[in-house]
């Protein structure tokens, strides 16, 4: 359904339209790359191109595009009733099948659900249910909210106030009182002697120091997203995940999992705590939820914190469209597909390990410092020539090499100066077959543009 030619539709961009993390002038300078169809792991633009997206939208688009089981549902729910809030002691069907659906695909002990409009909707959620959580407990001083460094939990004040990454926070004077930054496990930008099994337990060592500094008393939660996505894919050394569970349990602070990246597929289990056994007190889920066909997130909470909040009297919060009848079953009909086509098992063992295979074979490039990743998530870190000691703080490698793979048709994320990949569940062998052409022949432009 095009009704503007892509000219006008870059002019109105132009004139209207303020796009999230974008800096507009090179935007406009560039020309907004208009998207116009997707089908399973491609998209074409208003010119005619057909990319592979090997980023899944924005790592949501789990099902792939054009599934009809989601349309057709969010068709029928529309035509029913296409929205009624869960305000004033009333519900629709669709949020409490979901509720429920959630409770029998989480670890056993995560029995209950509340839902958002997004990621950082549901982190939001997470922090103000557990600050009352601790004032009904009888422990109101434990306020304070532990993140990591290049940790990404979202957009909202206290969300941006968790987020690890200058690039987010500087700009808006962030963060917020009471929000305490211990060191996250990336171990390639750390420049450091040490193993990254090593490195993994300094940054253990270093967070408990801090947060025995700060008085554990004071602190409510700590936020941790299994593989850092946002920040880097960085994927945790071994014994760090358990460590930090059990310092969480140690001082009695609640260990919240971010999986709005991980959660629902992208890590070859429906959830990725359970890859670890991390038992979080609280969960928080977004976009696989619904593979993006509607926005909505979710909160999952531990059944005794759902029983203390549950007996605590008025839950003071909740958005208009929390429990959305019409995103609820978008979700539902998007889990029917996860399961019908038993795509996460898929993922474990057969698309997760080939993708992780063809992006290792990029490891011995001239333009690439590491390679990590797992299951269907990976990165790429670039180096010009002379290595990563010749890298240079103001130039942004991951958006020039993204760039130049976006010319040999196919879809990544630049960051920093990496590269992020992660395709669709349902993506085929050919698919990243083609992906991983299309990544090497942007890599190698790279090194003959540059010179190097
Ligand atoms: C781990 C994680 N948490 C939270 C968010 C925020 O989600 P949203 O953009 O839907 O608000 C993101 C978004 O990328 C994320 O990756």
């Amino acid at each position: 359904m095009t009704v503007f030619s892509a000219d006008h539709l870059r002019a109105l961009d132009r004139a209207h339209y303020i796009h999230p993390y974008t800096d507009h002038e090179h935007l406009h300078a560039a020309g907004t790359h208009l998207i116009q169809r997707g089908e399973g792991c491609w998209v074409w633009d208003m010119e005619g191109r057909r990319l592979m997206d090997g980023l899944a939208g924005l790592w949501c688009v789990n099902v792939g595009y054009g599934r009809r089981e989601i349309i057709e549902a969010v068709e029928r729910q529309m035509r029913e009733v296409a929205f009624y809030p869960s305000f004033f002691n009333t519900a629709t069907e669709a949020p409490i099948r979901l509720a429920a659906k959630i409770a029998e695909l989480a670890p056993e002990h995560l029995t209950h659900t509340t839902f958002s409009n997004s990621g950082s909707e549901a982190n939001e959620t997470a922090i103000k249910a557990v600050l009352w959580y601790h004032r009904l407990r009888g422990e109101p001083a434990r306020r304070k909210i532990v993140t990591r460094t290049w940790a990404y939990h979202g957009v909202t004040l206290a969300t941006t106030s968790m987020t690890g990454l200058t690039s987010c926070t500087e700009p808006f004077g962030l963060p917020l009182p009471g929000f305490v930054q211990v060191p996250g496990p990336y171990h390639y930008g750390a420049n450091t002697e040490m193993s990254p099994v090593e490195y993994g337990r300094w940054c253990l060592q270093e967070t408990e120091r801090m947060i025995v500094a700060e008085d554990p008393a004071t602190i409510a939660a700590m936020f941790v997203e299994p593989v850092q996505g946002a920040g880097g894919v960085i994927v945790p050394p071994e014994g760090y995940l358990p460590g930090l569970r059990e310092i969480c349990r140690r001082h009695g602070i609640l260990f919240v999992a971010d999986e709005v990246i991980s959660g629902f597929g992208r890590l070859g289990a429906w959830f990725g705590n359970t890859l670890w056994d991390l038992q979080p007190d609280i969960m928080t889920t977004a976009k696989g939820l619904s593979s993006g066909y509607l926005p909505i997130g979710a909160t999952v909470f531990s059944r005794d914190i759902a029983a203390a909040l549950l007996g605590g009297g008025y839950f003071a919060h909740g958005f208009t469209y929390s429990g959305h009848p019409t995103a609820a079953a978008a979700a539902l009909a998007n889990i029917g597909i996860l399961e019908h086509d038993q795509l996460i098992p898929a993922v474990r063992d057969q698309m997760g390990p080939y993708f992780q295979s063809k992006l290792h074979e990029l490891s011995g490039h001239p333009a690439v410092g590491e390679i990590r990743g797992m299951q269907l998530v990976g990165a790429i870190e670039l180096v010009p020539k002379g290595g990563k000691s010749a890298l240079d703080p103001k130039i942004f490698l991951g958006g020039k090499v993204m760039g130049l793979i976006r010319q040999e048709g196919a879809i990544v994320r630049g960051i920093r100066n990496l590269i992020a990949v992660s395709p669709a569940l349902v993506v085929t062998h050919e698919e990243v077959d083609y992906l991983f052409d299309a990544v090497r022949r942007g890599l190698n432009r790279f090194l003959h543009e540059s010179g190097a």
